[in-house]
C-alpha cells in the first residue's frame, strides 16, 4: 500500500474529538479556511453534539459526521479507513491515543495529534513506526503550540546559518495565556508518570538506529540569566526539545554536530522563582492520587479560556542560532498559543498533509521533516510571524 491508492477514500481529513475545546476551534478553522472541494468530516463519541456542531459551521451541510469512541477499536479502524488524514484532539493521549495510531499505521493513513506527552511519542515510535513505514503512513505528534513554533522556528533558524558546520540554537519562549481543562488533565497525567516516561525514553533509545557520523542533542537548558534576550532563562521540560532533536536527526541541513537548548524566558527574577516553585508544587501534588484527582476537578474537560481572554493572549518564541562564524536572532510569534493558534497550526498541518506536494516521508516524522517549508508558508499566510530579527 502507498499513499497514492488512498484517493478513493470518502474523506480527505477526519477531525476526531471535534466537540472538545480545541476540536471545536479546529473545526471552525477548517470550515472557514479549507479549500473548495476538500472532503472532510467531524468525528466524536456524541452524535447529538456532533450534529449541533455541524449545524453551527459555515458550509456545515457538506461536512460529514462519524461516530467513534476510543474504547471501540472497530470505530477507530473505520476512521482510519475512511480518511486520507486523521487529526485527533482526543487526549490525554497516553490514556486514549494508541489504538488510533495503530489503526492509522496499519491502514496507511496519515495521522496527527496535539500531544505534549513525551512518553506517548516514544511508545508510539517503538510500537508503530515500523508498520507506518511499511504502509506509507506519516505519524505526526505535537502539531499545536507544542511543538510547531519550536520545531519550525529552529528549522527556520538553521536555514539562516551556514551548511555543514556545527550549529547551536537556544530557544526562549514567552507567552501570556491560560489553559483548558483538557490541557490541565494531560499535564497532571504526565507529571504523575515520571517512571513510565523514563522507561519509554529508554525503550526508544534501544530501538532507534544510531546516528552515524553526526550528533544531534536537544535538552531543557539550565537556569541562567540570558543577556542575549535580556531575560531569565528557565529549563522548560516540555516535549519540544524531543521533537527538535528528531528533526535534527533526520535533516542533514542541521549539520554534523547540532545542539538545541529549550527555555522559558522570564523578565523578572521574582516571577522566575515563583514560576519554578509553582510548577514544582503541581508536579509534587500530582504524585499523590487524591490530590491529583482534586486538582483535575478544578478544570473540567471541554472548559477553556473565553474568546475575549484568548484575543488578549500572545506568544513569542525567540531563537539565537550560531555556527560557522555567524550568529542569527529569529522569532516566531502569534496570538493565543494554546487554543486559537494551536487550532490554526493543527488545521494547517492537516491541510498540508492532505493538499500539499510534500517530500516523501513515512513513519513517525516531525512537522519540520514532513512539511517544514509548506507549513511555514501556510502559517505565515495565516498571520504567524517568522522573522529574522538580527544577524551578524
Ligand atoms: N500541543 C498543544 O500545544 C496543545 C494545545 C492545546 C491542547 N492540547 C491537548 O489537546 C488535547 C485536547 O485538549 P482540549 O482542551 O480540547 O480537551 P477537551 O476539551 O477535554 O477535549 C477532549 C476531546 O476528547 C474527546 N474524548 C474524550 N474521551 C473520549 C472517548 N472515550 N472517546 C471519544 N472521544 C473522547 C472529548 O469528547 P466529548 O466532546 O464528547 O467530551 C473531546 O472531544 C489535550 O490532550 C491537550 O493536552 C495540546
Amino acid at each position: 500500500m502507498n499513499r497514492l491508492n488512498r484517493a478513493d477514500r470518502p474523506y480527505d481529513i477526519v477531525l476526531f474529538g471535534a466537540t472538545g475545546f480545541v476540536g471545536t476551534l479546529t473545526a471552525e478553522y477548517l470550515a472557514a479556511h479549507a479549500p473548495g472541494g476538500l472532503r472532510w468530516a467531524i468525528a466524536g463519541r456524541d452524535a447529538r453534539r456532533l450534529e449541533e456542531l455541524r449545524e453551527r459551521l459555515p458550509g456545515g451541510a457538506d461536512v460529514g459526521v462519524l461516530r467513534a469512541e476510543v474504547s471501540d477499536p472497530a470505530s477507530l479502524r473505520e476512521l482510519a479507513t475512511r480518511a486520507r488524514v486523521v487529526a485527533t484532539t482526543v487526549g490525554p493521549y497516553v490514556r486514549y491515543g494508541e489504538d488510533l495510531v495503530a489503526a492509522c499505521a496499519d491502514h496507511g493513513t496519515d495521522y496527527l495529534d496535539l500531544t505534549g506527552e513525551p512518553e506517548f511519542v516514544d511508545l508510539t515510535y517503538v510500537r508503530h513506526d515500523a508498520r507506518a513505514r511499511e504502509t506509507g503512513a506519516r505519524l505526526l505528534h505535537a502539531c499545536g503550540f507544542e511543538s510547531v513554533p519550536h520545531d519550525l522556528g529552529v528549522y527556520f533558524t538553521v536555514r539562516q546559518l551556514p551548511e555543514d558546520v556545527p550549529l547551536t540554537v537556544d530557544g526562549y519562549v514567552t507567552a501570556d495565556a491560560t489553559f483548558s481543562g483538557g490541557t490541565f488533565a494531560s499535564a497532571l497525567d504526565q507529571f504523575a508518570r515520571g517512571r513510565q516516561l523514563t522507561a519509554a525514553a529508554r525503550d526508544r533509545r534501544r530501538h532507534e538506529p544510531r546516528l552515524m557520523g553526526r550528533r544531534a542533542v536537544a535538552t531543557p537548558g539550565a537556569p541562567r540569566f540570558a543577556g542575549e534576550v535580556g531575560a531569565w532563562a528557565l529549563p522548560l521540560p516540555t516535549v519540544d526539545p524531543q521533537i527538535v532533536r528528531r528533526s535534527a536527526r533526520s535533516l542533514r541541513r542541521y549539520g554534523p554536530d547540532f545542539r538545541y537548548r529549550h527555555y522559558a524566558a522570564v523578565r523578572r527574577l521574582p516571577v522566575a522563582v515563583g514560576g519554578m516553585a509553582a510548577v514544582g508544587a503541581v508536579v509534587a501534588a500530582a504524585q499523590v492520587p487524591p490530590v491529583r484527582r482534586w486538582l483535575s476537578g478544578r478544570l473540567q474537560p471541554g472548559d477553556g479560556p473565553s474568546a475575549e481572554k484568548r484575543a488578549r493572549s500572545w506568544f513569542s518564541a525567540r531563537f539565537v542560532g550560531e555556527g560557522g562564524g555567524r550568529r542569527v536572532y529569529t522569532e516566531v510569534a502569534g496570538g493565543d498559543p494554546g487554543y486559537d493558534e494551536t487550532a490554526k497550526m493543527f488545521a494547517e498541518a492537516a491541510l498540508s498533509l492532505a493538499c500539499d506536494d510534500l517530500p516523501p516521508t513515512a513513519g513517525q516524522v516531525t512537522t519540520a521533516v514532513a512539511m517544514g517549508d509548506a507549513l511555514t508558508e501556510r502559517l505565515r499566510r495565516a498571520g504567524v510571524v517568522f522573522r529574522v530579527a538580527a544577524s551578524r
